[in-house]
């Protein structure tokens, strides 16, 4: 088989956690795997390792922080170059802000980095993965009962809670993944998104997220909460299971649907999201229109 026909997967946020527990699991059945990652020396690090413990020496290597649109548009054509299929997309990455940031282009760091960078890279790599199809993309969510305030995104006329920011972007992920299934429908790619579960995680450690209270109970109760190679199981399954093949639109969670906060459910949001997305990526052209 040429490396042209080998099936490949892209996964963001893969040299840490769950992205690293992914990306090795791919890794170990031969599939040509990218690893999306925002620092260049961890990548290289987490990728060595892969390659030492599986032999795979398709693995390559992307850097982008993902709440700077200008390096994820030079890593989306970087990946274009050099994959010519792409059989999965996992948004896994994500983080969370201990107070409120702002990116490049003056949008609050956590709805930027978590929502419309994934937002991004699936619209810059939507005809590829639609002309590797079936192919599938998985959006890495959480589970929290929450609701994105869409006059107040930024966080300008609220007080910035950590917690609240990060759940409202992660929210942005059901929406995103809701939308998008619609507007995919009969295109043979499946969207869906995954709620991993809780797991250990250096979620947020290089945003100074982290504070000591969450050291402390990592420290004491760290080895009894389960392993990032655990929780990808239920993305390996929403990735790679034929119990999934034409299956779009679901929020899962160990194998099964779970329910999704309300606002999630509702189109119209999901629509006004969408369009908001678009417009703060600078689209003149909806990314899916021709199948909207
Ligand atoms: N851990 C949990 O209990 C839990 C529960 C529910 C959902 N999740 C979700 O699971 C996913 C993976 O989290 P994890 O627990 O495995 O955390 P993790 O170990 O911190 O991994 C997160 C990954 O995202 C990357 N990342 C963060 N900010 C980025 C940016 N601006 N641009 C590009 N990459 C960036 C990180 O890179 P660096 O290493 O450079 O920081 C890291 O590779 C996240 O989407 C999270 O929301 C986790």
């Amino acid at each position: 088989m040429t490396d042209a026909n080998r099936r490949a997967v892209l996964v963001t946020g893969a040299n840490s956690g769950l992205g690293k527990a992914l990306a090795r699991a791919f890794a170990r059945d031969g599939t040509r795997v990218g690893m999306l990652v925002r620092n260049e020396e961890r990548g290289r690090a987490a990728r060595d390792e892969i390659l030492a413990a599986t032999g795979n020496r398709e693995i390559q290597l992307f850097v982008a922080d993902l709440g700077n649109q200008r390096e994820v548009r030079r890593a989306a054509g970087q990946i274009l170059d050099r994959f010519e299929r792409i059989d999965a997309l996992i948004n896994n990455a994500g983080t969370a802000y201990a107070s409120r940031c702002m990116s490049p282009e003056g949008i609050e760091r956590s709805f930027a980095v978590n929502h419309l960078g994934p937002f991004l890279l699936t619209s810059l790599l939507l005809e590829r993965i639609k002309s590797s199809a079936p192919a599938r993309i998985v959006n890495v969510g959480t589970k929290m009962e929450t609701a994105i305030d869409f006059d107040d995104l930024d966080w300008t006329r609220r007080r910035y809670r950590m917690m609240q920011a990060y759940g409202q972007s992660k929210l942005g992920n059901l929406h995103f993944t809701f939308e998008l299934a619609r507007r995919l429908a009969g295109t043979g790619v499946t969207v869906n998104c995954v709620f991993p579960g809780i797991f250990r995680s250096n979620l947020g450690g290089s945003d100074g997220a982290q504070g000591v209270f969450w050291k402390a109970v990592d420290l004491l109760l760290g080895r009894f909460i389960p392993t990032p190679t655990r929780a990808a199981e239920r993305v390996l399954y929403a990735t790679r299971s034929p119990d999934l093949d034409g299956v779009t639109g679901r929020y899962l969670g160990d194998r099964c649907s779970i329910k999704a906060p309300a606002q999630a459910l509702d189109p119209e949001a999901n629509r006004r999201l969408w369009a908001i997305s678009g417009r703060l990526v600078g689209f003149s052209q909806d990314p899916a229109a021709s199948s909207a």
